[in-house]
């Protein structure tokens, strides 16, 4: 049968437009309101190049004004209560099932999405992100007690999924009792001043949302501005880094959601008809402009030529065209910069020696087009196969085996989804978890829900949408708002200056250099250098290696090689803590009486530091193989496995107070979840610590699981910060340190956990132990398998 036209009607669209004169105001305070800039720019329909509407060019003014009336109601929102919330959520869910219609074709106008998508994905999947929020909402009170609202949050979305990602970020900022200040991408606002005239609507008080349109200057500035508590981002790795050096060291909390170059993985026993269904839904929904799309298509080479060929066969049948055509697959691309930027990469991939295929048909020869394109043979290193196209360019390329199909999937410095096709399950769930990224999808592809989290590994950025665990990104634990500007000290022992030797315990040796500890092993320090320790009261200790960069490198290297830790289970890791808390008591006079010595204080203190520490690791051992995930209840035929995985290797800088505690209370949780890590002691007392790795030794921890620098810690932090091997990092110091780890961590996007120079308390449960050390020491992957009839 011949294709004939079935075009959606744009009426209700444009009598919205017409409605406001085609002329849209910012929305402040709950009052459409013009810039102070009185600029105007346009915003177009990709599929025609007409203009739509003019949309208000909000700045730094504006988002100040916008910042203003979300302080300003954020008492009464978050003091509101959960259930008054979940009404107003759920009202909201309502309207937008309401104009399910206009918001589809609106979306499909600005975007150039096709209809089909906006209408039976996009929009659906909003409403249901808002009534799921409801329910959170509802829930807060008796399920996240331990924690509050965050505060203004400013939030910056993109163009490729304008209405769906408002709703990723606005649904849980708002269920969480937090006020928000939206900056929509510059290419589609109009759904999201639609989506702002439903709030007027249906009176959410004033200020709790505010929509300030503009482009990246005005995102600059709700950035940067003092009254944001948080920045969530969803857009380019590049504008990511710059927002994360932006704001490092403010305090101000944020989630990326950024780039991803995700594997397609096909074995060879795969049911190949359900891969090419599948392969166009990965790269060619959406014009292949998702963050998440399975653009790099990795083959078994027994299979690669007859699925090639099926691909084109199915590729020759896709229709380009009007969006709002129902029977169109691929619309138009949302710019002609995104176009140019889609060909240059392509003309990239052919100079470079590779062929491009493209299907006979031809696309419009109005508005910004791009013909789906398959690249096969391509080698892992071309261009193509590592920089994010954005675009309906699939690049393929074979495998031989399943270590390599592994190889190439983690070949990228990205980490957000990944697809397995393959109909042995034994294979499938072997291939998973070996696979970096936050969402893996079994025998499917871009699968989304709003009980389930989104988000990245690596460079793709940090922070999940959705579900239970995307909640933490709008909430704080209500004790951060007890830490102190001090650090908390021992009171030095009345009578001596050094309290040990004054109840006649005899020191330990003072004659010997206390080395670092690397690979499980003693290691000298590269550059031949020592630090003098001193008591509190200035009394010469001892001394301690002084590692450089070197000996971190060498340090990052040995916990990358030892796979034997994260490769146990829970139980048997929570064996080996518990064999540890067992060693450390054994020792616990001689752990004390060094505590005494460099801390001043009495024995009896010492010594409830040490038995603090030896409870403390029986805590994590207890959480070892309790931490666990959960299945999310998604979609239809599917479950949804959210494992939190170790984030691989973790650098601690540890407080300088608390040598012993602050030690085991920050090392234990995060070996405890399977990472290696490796560690920057309490720089002024770093003796606990080195003696600490005998009692590791003697512990059955495998060697490079614990890695042990001693130095300045001002010097290796940075280093630590900025290595490309590293995972994440936590660092317990000052404040201007906390700036440097932040912004250093930029580099490859880790995971930063800093202190912002507040002290915790770690002998109290609350402060300095518990689930937020085991959250930071993980990141959630989202496996979605076929399940049920
Ligand atoms: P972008 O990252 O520049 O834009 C995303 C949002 O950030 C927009 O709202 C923009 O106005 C805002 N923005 C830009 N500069 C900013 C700054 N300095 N401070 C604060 N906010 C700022 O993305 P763009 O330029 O639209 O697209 C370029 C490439 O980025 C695409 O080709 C694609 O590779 C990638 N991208 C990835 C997305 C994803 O979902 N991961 C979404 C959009 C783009
Ligand atoms: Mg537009």
């Amino acid at each position: 049968m011949s294709y004939g036209p079935a075009p959606e009607s744009a009426n209700a669209a444009n009598a919205f437009l017409e409605a406001h004169g085609r002329t849209f105001q910012l929305f402040i305070g709950g009052n459409w309101q013009p810039p102070a800039s009185e600029t105007y720019f346009e915003s177009i329909n990709p599929s025609t190049k007409q203009p739509l509407a003019k949309i208000a060019e909000g700045n730094a003014e504006d988002v100040d004004a916008a910042v203003a009336a979300a302080r300003e109601v954020l008492p009464a929102w978050a003091g509101l209560g959960g259930h008054q919330r979940a009404r107003y959520l759920y009202a909201i869910a309502r309207q937008i099932q309401k104009h399910a219609r206009l918001f589809s074709v609106l979306e499909s106008m600005d975007n150039g999405k096709p209809i089909r998508e906006t209408r039976d994905i996009d929009i659906p999947l909003v409403a249901r992100h808002f009534y799921h929020h409801a329910g959170w909402a509802q829930l807060m009170d008796t399920e996240l007690s331990a924690y509050k609202e965050i505060g203004v949050i400013g939030q910056i979305i993109p163009w490729n999924f304008p209405l769906l990602m408002l709703a990723w970020k606005i649904a849980p900022a708002l269920a969480m009792g937090n006020t928000v200040v939206l900056k929509p991408a510059e290419y589609t606002s109009l759904t999201a001043l639609l989506f702002a005239e439903i709030c007027q609507n249906i009176g959410l008080p004033k200020g709790v949302l505010n929509v300030v349109t503009g482009a990246g200057a005005t995102g600059a500035a709700l950035v940067k501005h003092p009254n944001v508590q948080k920045i969530a981002f969803t857009g380019s790795t590049e504008v990511g880094r710059i927002i994360r050096r932006a704001i490092a060291g403010s305090g101000k909390k944020l989630s990326l959601e950024l780039g991803g170059k995700s594997p397609f993985i096909v074995f060879e026993d795969a049911d190949l008809d359900s891969v090419v269904e599948g392969v166009v839904d990965a790269i060619w929904f959406n014009q292949g402009q998702v963050c998440c799309a399975g653009s790099r298509l990795l083959v078994e080479e027994s299979v690669s030529e007859v699925l090639y060929a099926k691909l084109k066969a199915r590729m020759e049948q896709l229709i380009v065209g009007n969006p709002l055509d129902k029977c169109v697959d691929i619309g138009a691309i949302v710019d002609k910069v995104q176009v140019k930027t889609i060909d240059e990469l392509v003309q990239k991939g052919i100079h470079e020696g590779y062929a491009a295929w493209q299907p006979t048909a031809i696309c419009p020869s109005e508005g910004y087009y791009y013909p789906p394109t398959l690249f096969t043979n391509v080698s892992p290193a071309a261009t193509i196969a590592q920089e994010e196209i954005f675009g309906p360019v699939l690049v393929a390329m074979p495998f031989r085996s399943h270590k390599e199909a592994v190889a190439l999937a983690n070949n990228t410095r990205y980490g957000l989804a990944a697809s397995v096709w393959t109909e042995d399950i034994n294979l499938a769930l072997s291939i998973a978890p070996q696979i970096k990224a936050g969402s893996v999808w079994v025998n499917c592809t871009n699968m989304f829900d709003a009980a389930s989290g989104f988000g990245g590994y690596r460079e793709s950025g940090f922070g999940r949408e959705g579900g239970r665990e995307g909640l933490f990104e709008y909430i704080q634990p209500r004790m951060e708002a007890t830490l102190s500007d001090k650090p908390f000290l021992p009171k030095i022992a009345a009578e001596s200056k050094t309290a040990a030797s004054k109840n006649g315990l005899p020191l330990p040796d003072i004659d010997r250099t206390a080395k670092m500890y690397i690979g499980g092993k003693q290691a000298r320090p590269d550059g031949g250098y020592s630090m003098v320790i001193r008591s509190r009261s200035g009394t010469y200790i001892g001394e301690v290696a002084e590692g450089n960069r070197k000996d971190l490198r060498n340090a990052v290297e040995a916990a990358h090689a030892n796979s034997a830790w994260s490769n146990m289970t829970g139980h048997a890791r929570a064996q080996v803590l518990y064999y540890i808390a067992e060693n450390l008591a054994v020792r616990r006079a001689e752990f004390a009486r060094r505590l005494a010595q460099m801390g001043g204080q009495t024995m009896e203190d010492a010594l409830l530091e040490v038995d603090t520490a030896i409870e403390r690791i029986y805590t994590y051992a207890a959480y070892a193989d309790k931490y666990d995930g959960r299945v999310h209840s998604t979609v239809l035929n599917h479950v949804t496995l959210a494992m939190p995985e170790a984030i691989g290797v973790l650098a601690i800088i540890c407080p300088d107070e608390s040598p012993l505690l602050g030690f085991v209370s920050t090392v234990i949780p995060a070996i405890a979840m399977g990472n290696s890590v490796v560690v920057v002691p309490s720089e002024t007392a770093p003796l606990s610590a080195t003696d600490f790795y005998q009692i590791l030794d003697t512990s059955d921890v495998p060697g490079g699981t614990v890695n042990i620098v001693t130095g300045k810690k001002e010097e290796l932090a940075p280093e630590l910060a900025r290595h490309d091997n590293v995972d994440g990092i936590w660092y317990f110091g000052t404040k201007e340190g906390s700036q440097k780890v932040e912004y250093l961590s930029s580099d490859n996007m880790k995971r930063s956990w800093v202190n912002y120079g507040k002290y915790r308390n770690w002998s109290d449960t609350v402060q300095g132990a518990g689930e937020i050390f085991l959250r930071h020491a993980t990141q959630i992957k989202n496996i979605w398998i076929p399940y049920g009839v």
